[in-house]
């Protein structure tokens, strides 16, 4: 069979381009050891109900760390557990995050905080809440039919 031309130069820039895009996905998924930027652990994802300390979530003081309470919470299709924590003003507020299925989010609407979650990893971020107000968490990754009604509140008081 005659190829014309330009077939063939199509047909070479195509084969480049994917030869490409494969060293560049190659070197960025080794570059980030295929692990979330914010997760510092590993967990079976079906195990999350009976591994502490995701087998209590909800938001606890702590003591004698760098932070004053702690947010343990877990992510599935399609909620948050718990649906809402009130947290004292000023607190050093570490959050310790999981999912039970599928990859969800865990953004802060209004701030930076900005998680992914994945499952088998455990996704921590600590900051400091000096602003009072209700703080919405929404999920920014698309996880199915329920992905939008996926919500979460911070609130912080005075
Ligand atoms: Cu969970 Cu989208």
């Amino acid at each position: 069979m005659h190829m014309h031309r330009y077939e063939k130069w199509w047909l070479t820039l195509g084969t480049s381009s994917l030869i490409i895009f494969l060293i560049i996905l190659g070197i960025s998924a080794f570059h980030q050891g295929h692990q979330p930027p914010s997760a510092k652990a590993y967990i079976n994802p079906e195990q999350v109900d009976v591994i502490a300390p995701f087998d209590e979530p909800g938001l606890k003081k702590v003591k004698g760390k760098e932070w004053d309470y702690e947010l343990v919470l877990v992510a599935s299709t399609f909620l948050y557990n718990p649906g809402e924590v009130e947290v004292p003003k000023g607190s050093r507020l570490k959050i310790i995050a999981t999912t039970k299925d599928v990859i969800h989010g865990f953004e802060v609407a209004g701030t930076n905080i900005n998680m992914m979650l994945e499952p088998g990893y455990i996704s921590e971020y600590t900051t400091t809440l000096d602003k009072t107000g209700e703080f919405l968490v929404v999920c920014n990754e698309y996880c199915g039919v329920g992905h939008h009604t996926m919500k979460s509140m911070i609130k912080v008081v005075d």
